[in-house]
């Protein structure tokens, strides 16, 4: 185990845009051979400020490299029925490979309805129920991009998980399920022993302190403090909340779920808030959806 000192921080930014250009390189490739390029369509219901930010910059980074995209910005006044037709639309338009419906959607909507019926060949988000399926039974299919993206990460960081002891906090469907399925895989860059621990739990730190890689998704912020973390812990902080903070232009300053400077006076290895996990996230759509067309047949 790396002694306490030696912390390394884990360059989501560069990682990520490592990826976005192998992206480029790879869909140049499919241009000059005359395949076409692969499409993302991106459905965004309502004006959640959070979402729309999310899906301008998907936008973006499909432009970026060369991938068509295209963003239907739907009032939150649509009933399911019309949001349904439209993404059986873009299930059967062969210019588009993946398919995201950003979350969350208005309550008199049913967010399992419409995850549903998302073609699971084209669920780049891998939140259908066959992609989860397929997840959990060991099977190839598309992963959600933030777990995803925190094991490549991982791996691009060298960072041994065979039989490591990986603490997830947190159990959504979004992050802690699955990257618990993905890191308990006999698999390549898996192989971890997993605990998902969770708000049930009489005291957390009793899982969080037995943590070789400790990944924090409970949406609190600075949850995770220094005494929660035995010395040497790899540290991958989802969190992205927003504290206030008067001497900020905007008012608030982004924290993750872990007190980040006192966590990494013990962590070999920590992720930042903003620039760890986040931009991962896009890479990671655009990896699926590349993904997505090739088993397409592209
Ligand atoms: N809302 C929060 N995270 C996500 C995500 O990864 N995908 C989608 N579609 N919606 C989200």
């Amino acid at each position: 185990m790396i002694s306490k000192g030696l912390m390394n921080l884990i360059d989501g930014k560069k990682i990520a845009k490592e990826i976005r250009e192998e992206l480029k390189a790879d869909i140049q490739k499919l241009i000059d051979d005359g395949k076409g390029v692969p499409g993302l369509a991106a459905i965004l219901v309502g004006d959640d400020p959070a979402s729309k930010i999310y899906v301008k910059s998907k936008g973006k980074a499909c432009d970026e490299i060369g991938m068509r995209s295209i963003t239907e910005e739907i009032p939150a006044s649509i009933s399911e029925a019309e949001l349904l037709k439209i993404i059986e639309s873009y299930n059967n338009n062969p210019d588009y490979h993946g398919i995201l419906v950003q979350l969350p959607l208005p309550d008199h909507i049913d967010d399992d309805k419409i995850i549903e019926s998302v073609s699971p060949q084209k669920d780049v988000d891998g939140f259908s129920p066959v992609s989860v399926g397929k997840l959990v039974i060991g099977k190839d299919t598309f992963r959600s991009c933030t777990p995803a993206g925190i094991q490549e990460l991982l791996i691009r960081y060298n960072i041994d998980t065979k039989g490591k002891h990986l603490v997830v906090v947190g159990r959504s469907n979004i992050v802690g399920k699955p990257i618990a399925n993905i890191m308990l895989q006999k698999k390549e860059h898996a192989n971890s022993i997993v605990t998902i621990c969770h708000s049930a739990a009489p005291d957390i730190s009793e899982f969080t302190k037995q943590a070789d890689i400790l990944i924090a998704a409970i949406g609190v912020p600075e949850f995770v403090k220094a005494d929660m973390v035995k010395d040497g812990v790899i540290v991958v902080d989802v969190g992205i909340n927003r504290l206030e903070d008067s001497s900020k232009p905007k008012g608030y300053r982004l924290v993750g779920d872990v007190a980040f400077d006192e966590v990494a006076e013990k962590a070999s290895y920590i992720t930042p808030v903003p620039g760890g996990v986040g931009p991962m996230t896009i890479a990671m759509v655009l990896k699926n959806t590349y993904k997505a067309f090739i088993n397409f047949g592209g």
